[in-house]
Parts: structure tokens; C-alpha cells; sequence
């Protein structure tokens, strides 16, 4: 680990980042990254059906074609290391997202020890947030082109953002909410995740990502050299959280996510991040514009565009705590999102 990434990433050492992590060194294929072990490893089919930890809406396409595909397999086998290493070749045509220059503020942390603690660890099946419910109802589309908020919404500033949506009443959710979840974390972040909308604990404290699904997703981060507020920003397809008529949580209809995306579109904008990862599948298939049969299976292991920007799908962190067995899938996610970063020009 360099000097300038200890510094950055606040641990002296990927020793310490483990310790702190609460495991020691396990496993190391060091000399392999995930472009090497592809190249050996024979291409698979993508497996073709996986739980989800929710079917989610359709929504208006906003896609690009896919710029790389990894197989499943191969990344799960390259998963230990995380991708820290400059990429051999210079990046592929992958245009810069913005104007702001390029410096790198935080990398990904070395790979001197071995897979994330919270690969094996966290085991919440009892704890865990509410599944949440498919809403079948509702899939028709939202008039979004038409409506002249959305164009202003894509010219406010964080504070006229932020006040705007804390008064939204764009949709039936505002009707439930106790807060309004905005995002958090550092408003120049080079890493975006992007969950799909606030839950029982978020709608409380009015912060994205505070459950136990919320700690899970902290310590992704912390293996990833990352930490919420510090080069990472963690927002929501939809503001406010989407309850059924028992109270439980369920994913945002089709119109809920047409009405909210504007506001991540210009957070979005407003952050210029380097790479997006999309947690589960409606974060996914709401930036992609994918049907919303489509299983988080077949978005995994695939650098996406969205507006230019990479994005990498992996499994949601309430889904990962339900099934224990797919963390090492979402690592090795998380291993194409660093490799796909080190490899963004700058
Ligand atoms: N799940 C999400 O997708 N987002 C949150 O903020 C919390 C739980």
C-alpha cells in the first residue's frame, strides 16, 4: 500500500484495514487480476435464474450498450484481490464523466490479506430488514418528459436540491414518510452506490443505509478502502419509503421511481463520480432501463454505462443477508467496480 493511499484511506496498512475489519490475512492470488484470471478461466453462460432480494420496476431507458462482461465464475474466482494494481493496458473508450479533473482521492485498498470480513461474517437471518414485496400493480409508465419540474430540478444546486426534496410531493409516498431520505456522504465522491429507497430505519432517522443492511454495506465500503462520507456518497432510487397496506417495506412502483429519478439524475450530477454501483435490482434495472424481469444475475460480472458513467450491478446488501451464499459474488462485484475505476482515465 503506498504512502499516499494510507494517508487516504486512513489505515497504515491493509494489515490494519483487516484487523479493523475483524479478520486477519486468509487468502491471497496476488499475481492474478481479474483481466488475467478471465482470460484463463474458460467463458461461461451467466447463470440464468437467482433470488432477488425484490422484482422491481420497469423504467424509461436510459441505457447504453454494455462496454465488458466478465463471466460469474471467473470474478468469484479472482474475488480475493482487490483490484489495486493499474490495469496493464490504458483504459478502453470510456469517456470521462465530467469536466472535473481526474485526480484520485481515494483507491481501493491493496490485497495483502484476503477476502472482506463481511463475506463471512454478519450472518443477520434474524435480524435482518423486512423481504420486500413485488408490486405487481403498478407498471405503467410516468410522463416524465413531459413535466417542466424535471428540467428544473436538473438546474438546482445541492442546497435548492435538498430543500426540494425534503418538500416533494411529487408522488403518494410523501404521504407516509416520516423523513425524507436525501443521501449522504461526500458531495465530490469518486464511488456512488445507489440503493433502491429508504426502509423503516431510514424513513426514522432520515439517512440511507442504517440498518443492519446499512452496516453490511459500511463494511463493503471499509474493504474497499472506502467509507460513507469519504469519497463515497450513498443515495436512493426513490426519496421516501414505499410501504404496502401492511406497513412493509416493497419496492417503488414504476411511476414512484419516474417521479424520484430526477433528483438522483442531478445528484448525479452534481457528484461527477467516477463509477456508480447499482445495489439490487432496482437500482439496477431504474438506471438501465431493463425489463424488470431481468435478475441481478444476468447484470452482474458486465460494466454498464449510465450517461457516460461505468456502472456495476451487484446484489442489494438486505438480499446479501438473507443469502449468505452470494457475498462472494457481490465481492467479486466489487473487485470489477475497483478494477473498472483504476482504469477511468486520471
Ligand atoms: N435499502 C435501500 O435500498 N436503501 C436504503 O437506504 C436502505 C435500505
Amino acid at each position: 500500500m503506498s504512502e499516499e493511499l494510507k494517508q487516504e484511506s486512513g489505515f497504515g496498512s491493509s494489515l490494519e484495514l483487516l484487523d479493523a475489519l475483524g479478520i486477519g490475512p486468509v487468502w491471497v492470488r496476488r499475481e492474478l487480476a481479474v483481466e488475467e484470471v478471465v482470460a484463463q478461466e474458460a467463458p461461461q453462460a451467466l447463470a440464468a435464474a437467482e433470488p432477488e432480494a425484490a422484482p422491481a420496476p420497469a423504467q424509461r431507458p436510459a441505457v447504453r450498450a454494455p462496454v465488458e462482461t466478465v463471466p460469474d465464475e471467473a470474478l468469484a474466482a479472482a474475488a480475493p484481490a482487490p483490484a489495486q494494481r493499474p490495469a496493464p493496458t490504458p483504459a478502453p473508450a470510456m469517456a470521462p464523466p465530467a469536466a472535473r479533473p481526474p485526480e484520485r482521492r481515494t483507491a481501493p485498498v491493496e490485497d495483502e490479506g484476503g477476502p472482506p470480513s463481511w463475506l463471512d461474517e454478519m450472518d443477520f437471518a434474524s435480524s435482518m430488514e423486512p423481504v420486500l414485496i413485488p408490486d405487481d400493480d403498478n407498471d405503467e409508465e410516468a410522463p416524465v418528459q413531459a413535466d417542466p419540474m424535471v428540467a428544473k430540478i436538473a438546474a438546482m444546486d445541492w442546497a435548492q436540491l435538498k430543500e426540494t426534496v425534503s418538500d416533494c410531493r411529487r408522488c403518494g409516498l410523501c404521504n407516509g414518510r416520516k423523513n425524507t431520505v436525501f443521501g449522504v456522504g461526500d458531495e465530490k465522491a469518486k464511488w456512488l452506490f445507489i440503493g433502491e429507497g429508504p426502509g423503516r430505519n431510514e424513513d426514522i432517522q432520515g439517512e440511507p443505509f442504517v440498518g443492519p443492511a446499512g452496516k453490511l454495506l459500511d463494511n463493503m465500503l471499509m474493504a474497499m478502502g472506502l467509507k460513507r462520507g469519504d469519497n463515497a456518497y450513498i443515495g436512493n432510487i426513490v426519496k421516501c419509503r414505499p410501504t404496502d397496506d401492511n406497513g412493509r417495506d416493497r419496492p417503488p412502483s414504476p411511476q414512484e421511481v419516474a417521479s424520484c429519478l430526477p433528483y438522483l439524475q442531478r445528484q448525479i450530477a452534481l457528484i461527477q463520480p467516477t463509477v456508480l454501483v447499482a445495489l439490487g435490482k432496482t437500482a439496477a434495472i431504474s438506471l438501465l432501463g431493463m425489463d424488470p424481469s431481468t435478475p441481478v444475475s444476468r447484470l452482474r460480472g458486465t460494466v454498464h454505462r449510465y450517461q457516460d458513467l461505468p456502472l456495476v450491478v451487484t446484489y442489494h446488501p438486505a438480499y446479501l443477508l438473507r443469502t449468505l451464499n452470494d457475498k462472494s459474488k457481490t465481492w467479486a462485484d466489487l473487485c470489477l467496480a475497483m478494477s473498472t475505476y483504476q482504469r477511468q482515465p486520471g
